[in-house]
């Protein structure tokens, strides 16, 4: 299936000049989401053994929450500033102007657990570069990262060199 074809284009979103990728087509496209998530689930496959998924709002649980439910594995949410209930872990994360938090709840992840990261785009990698800092505060392994879309041209994976990163569709 041409997977890049259904996805929608919406130029000028959020601002003048952005080519926005809307992931919304696929999502609703029985077909197209089931061979998004079995494509994902085979790069998973192939990570070795891990004991659970990480997915950070709120695109990363569209694809991660299936995904554990498919692979046997837990689920652990990433959130965006004050979402999480208990105590929990913080990273800074780069936005266009200035910097936000994302958190994780400190007894998520287990010292030594091997833990794989699942989100529906790589642009500039800032998000996943702290998805894997609050990981490894807690003593988790980062064991590979799975997305369905990479922005090539924007070189996010130029700065998660030494981990193993799949895409299913590249721009
Ligand atoms: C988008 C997307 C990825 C991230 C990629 O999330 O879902 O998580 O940006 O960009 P980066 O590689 O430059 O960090 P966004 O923060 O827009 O929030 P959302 O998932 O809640 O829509
Ligand atoms: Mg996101």
């Amino acid at each position: 299936m041409d997977l890049k074809a259904k996805l929608r284009h919406v130029m000028d979103f959020p601002k003048q000049g952005i080519d926005f990728i809307d992931i919304t087509t696929v999502l609703q496209d029985a077909e197209a989401f089931k061979e998004v998530l079995d494509l994902m689930k085979e790069r998973l496959g192939g990570l070795g053994e891990f004991d659970l998924i990480v997915g950070p709002e709120s695109r990363g649980f569209v694809f991660g929450a299936p995904l554990a439910y498919v692979m046997g594995k837990g689920f652990i949410p990433i959130r965006k500033r004050g979402k999480l209930p208990y105590k929990t872990v913080k990273a800074e994360y780069e936005l266009e102007y200035g910097t936000d938090m994302l958190e994780m709840h400190e007894d998520a992840v287990k010292p030594g657990q091997r833990v794989v990261i699942v989100d529906d785009l790589l642009a500039t990698g800032g998000t996943t570069m702290s998805n894997i800092e609050l990981i490894e505060m807690l003593g988790g392994k980062v064991a590979g990262i799975v997305y369905f879309i990479e922005l090539g041209f924007l070189g996010g994976r130029d700065k998660l060199k030494g981990f193993n990163v799949h895409s299913i569709v590249e721009f």
